[in-house]
């Protein structure tokens, strides 16, 4: 710029000497002047967002996180199209669940646990109208078929033994053996099943065995005689 300047100086007539430099200088300033405005303009208005009128979001999944946040509410996921099956996570407890049996199933030809089931208490309290009215239903849905809706071991599949059952079920109601069996044995044959009986801990989860559980002391007589039923009497394990 200087040596520009000079060089006019050196070159034009004295009435431009002074003029042309100033001038230049003012135009330069204006174009940088307006450009920055510009520029700044930009910058700004591209910042504000009219939040009345729907934008075009350049990737929207990163500019608005699908982030499930810890206890946040779940109930809408599906609503939104996201997957979500509310599997709870292997070896984690719902809030209010019952905790899992601990007693694992005897090897063949064992009867360890068996035994050691008699300790576990039922921990349910006793049930309510409500909740012995479910409890009947999964008895009758699960256990009357063979057992009978009376809970006398005649179910439509044994039928007096006439039925495509032969084994007999025990009658659940009456017979000693269950009478004085403790509920946590109950609840292990219940789970695993046993001999010809198969486990139904597929069929109802740990709350809903207890219940029937529940159910089935309902509707047994109370004080079994006790010189029927020592303590060994109540070991079914032993092969007739
Ligand atoms: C397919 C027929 C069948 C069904 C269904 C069935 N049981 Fe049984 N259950 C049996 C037979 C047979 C026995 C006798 C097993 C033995 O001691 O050999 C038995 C035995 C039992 C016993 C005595 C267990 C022991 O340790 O001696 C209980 C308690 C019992 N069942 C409860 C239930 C309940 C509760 C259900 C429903 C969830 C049920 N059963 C469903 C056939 C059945």
């Amino acid at each position: 710029m200087t040596k520009t300047r000079k060089c006019l100086n050196r070159n034009n007539k004295k009435s431009k000497k002074n003029s042309q430099p100033v001038n230049q200088y003012y135009f330069t300033m204006k174009k940088t002047a307006i450009l920055s405005v510009a520029i700044a303009s930009v910058i700004l208005f591209s910042c504000g967002r009219d939040k009345t009128k729907p934008n075009s979001v350049y990737m929207p999944d990163m500019m608005y996180s699908r982030a499930i946040e810890t206890y946040s509410n779940t109930d809408t996921l599906k609503a939104q199209g996201i997957f979500y099956n509310a599997t709870p996570v292997k070896g984690t407890i719902k809030r209010g669940e019952l905790f899992p049996f601990s007693i694992e199933m005897d090897k063949v030809g064992d009867s360890t646990n068996y035994i050691a089931s008699r300790q576990v208490q039922n921990p349910l309290p006793a049930l309510d109208a409500v909740q012995t009215k479910e409890a009947e239903r999964l008895y009758l849905v699960n256990c009357g078929i063979c057992h009978g809706t009376k809970l006398d071991g005649n179910g439509p599949l044994y039928n007096d033994g006439k039925g495509p059952y032969s084994a007999a079920p025990r009658a659940l109601a009456t017979d000693p053996i269950v009478v004085n069996m403790p509920d946590g044995q109950m609840f292990y044959s219940i789970s695993y099943g046993k001999n010809l009986m198969g486990g139904y801990a597929s069929q109802l989860n740990t709350t809903q065995r207890w219940m029937v559980i529940h159910y089935i002391r309902s509707k047994q007589k109370p004080a079994a005689p006790v010189a029927a039923a020592p303590a060994a009497a109540a070991d079914t394990t032993v092969k007739k």
